[in-house]
């Protein structure tokens, strides 16, 4: 693991506007966020946060917000977001010589609405590869040094065979002292054995079990009985 703990350095001038008024931010200001395994999942529903939250951990750590590795981390010139320049981290015992120095820092932060022009400059060229197809090569070429990897919703592009290999290179990444965090609706990615997740919403932040997320109810349920939710939508 690279960090134990992400919290914000400096209180925000004004609490009500974004994104101090998202209540999984207020909930990283008030006690920050506690990292208890090397991979953690952050879910919740659509505007709970987790974009907003991941985005700042990336850019907190040096990664640029436009998603990428640590070798783009001055590319885009982009001034970090107030919540990304407010983000320090505690180092976990085996992260300290990485948060000790920029230069030394590693990882990956594959952001979904601009994944493709990320892996462009990094050499994937992803006008000749199909979507998913761009991300699997990030995940087999770039996802190889410890470092912090941070995504989010890899697995809008993923068929479910890609999202098991995801989870064998997040698996490996955790093995070889690295550390993920990753925002996602997936059942399939959350059902990774020892992982942390963390459910966002109006509550702010807390940590929930595998089989008790709403998520992985709500897929049991449809693929058990597809009609007992459509019958509510359609005509
Ligand atoms: N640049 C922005 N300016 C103002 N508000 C924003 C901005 N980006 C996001 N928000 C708001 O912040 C809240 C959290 O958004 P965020 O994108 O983090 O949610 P999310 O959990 O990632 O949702 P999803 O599951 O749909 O990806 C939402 O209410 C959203 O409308
Ligand atoms: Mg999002």
């Amino acid at each position: 693991m690279i960090i134990e703990r992400a919290y914000a350095a400096v209180a925000p001038h004004r609490e009500d506007a974004w994104p101090w008024n998202v209540p999984c931010v207020r909930a990283l200001l008030a006690d920050g966020l506690r990292f208890t395994a090397p991979v953690t999942f952050l879910v919740g529903e659509n505007g709970s946060g987790k974009s907003t939250l991941v985005e700042g951990l990336a850019e907190g750590f040096g990664l640029d917000s436009w998603g990428g590795s640590h070798e783009w981390r001055y590319a885009s010139h982009r001034p970090k977001s107030a919540l990304g320049e407010r983000i320090r981290f505690d180092a976990a015992p085996r992260g300290r010589r990485m948060m000790g120095s920029w230069s030394a820092r590693k990882g990956f932060f594959l952001r979904a609405e601009t994944a493709l022009d990320a892996l462009d400059r990094e050499g994937f060229a992803p006008d000749t590869v199909s979507h998913g197809e761009g991300f699997l090569a990030a995940f087999r070429h770039k996802f190889l040094q410890p470092g912090l990897y941070v995504m989010d919703e890899p697995e809008a592009a993923l068929s479910f065979g890609s999202c098991l290999e995801l989870l064998g290179h997040i698996d490996e990444l955790a093995r070889s002292g690295g550390q993920v965090v990753c925002a996602t609706h997936s059942p399939l990615l959350t059902a990774l054995p020892g992982a942390d997740i963390v459910e966002v919403g109006e509550h702010g932040m807390r940590r929930a079990a595998w089989d008790q997320l709403a998520l992985v109810d709500h897929w049991r349920r449809y693929l058990a009985d597809p009609r007992s939710y459509l019958r509510h939508v359609l005509g």
